[in-house]
């Protein structure tokens, strides 16, 4: 059964695959996407709380920016996320919630980069780590941006150390292809290509 959850429900479509049935709703300009488990919306104001509560975890931010953030800067983060997703209908940053609770236990982003490349990120809390999550949002990630017609490729940075993160985008078929530095941080970029640029 599909939910829509205070949805102006216009259309929806839906596909099989190991997850269960994806479903694609609008709400207002904005996509509410599901899997048979999660359920991912964009951030909102409202949302802050969340949002620190994962990039201030030491655990989390490990990987990421090698520490938690301080209250400044993640208000200063979440108000261009909110920009971000006020100026653009079919790409930002979600919160990810489990169906079955409704908790928030992370978020994911879509954006553009450059031409036709947009960057892919996600990050959960420690809590809810190692049960298939992550890589249910990559392989949902992946399936949402081949319906995305400016979008020809993927990329996600990840630390060379990040196994976890490595393994999900192995197993969505993303590619290395370059290790180096950004921001002075050890960095491996993965792509995947989706359709050639100009065919
Ligand atoms: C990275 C992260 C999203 C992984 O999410 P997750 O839900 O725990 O991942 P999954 O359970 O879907 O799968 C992880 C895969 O990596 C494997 N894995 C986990 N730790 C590993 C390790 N240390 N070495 C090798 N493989 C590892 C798991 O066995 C699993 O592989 P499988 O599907 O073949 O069994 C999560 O750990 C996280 O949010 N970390 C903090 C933020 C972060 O690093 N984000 C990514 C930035 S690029």
């Amino acid at each position: 059964m599909i939910k829509f959850r205070n949805t102006l429900s216009i259309k929806s479509e839906g596909w099989q695959d190991g997850y269960g049935t994806f479903t694609y709703s609008f709400r207002d300009k904005d996509r509410v996407m599901e899997t048979a488990r999660l359920i991912f919306e964009k951030f909102k104001t409202g949302d802050f709380d969340n949002y620190f509560g994962l990039v201030s975890n030491e655990d989390v931010m490990k990987m990421i920016s090698g520490k938690a953030i301080s209250p400044e800067e993640a208000q200063t983060n979440f108000e261009k996320i909110l920009s971000i997703n006020d100026l653009n209908s079919e790409i930002g940053y979600y919160t990810v919630r489990k169906k079955e609770t409704d908790e928030f236990i992370g978020l994911y982003k879509i954006i553009m980069i450059e031409n036709g490349e947009a960057e892919i990120g996600y990050s959960l809390l420690p809590d809810f780590w190692n049960m298939g999550y992550g890589s249910e949002i990559s392989e949902e990630l992946v399936k949402y941006a081949k319906t995305i017609p400016q979008i020809n490729c993927l990329v996600a940075i990840t630390d060379p150390e990040n196994y976890a993160s490595k393994r999900i985008l192995k197993k969505s078929g993303f590619k290395s292809v370059k290790i180096c530095e950004i921001d002075n941080l050890p960095s491996e970029i993965f792509k995947l290509v989706l359709k050639n640029a100009n065919p």
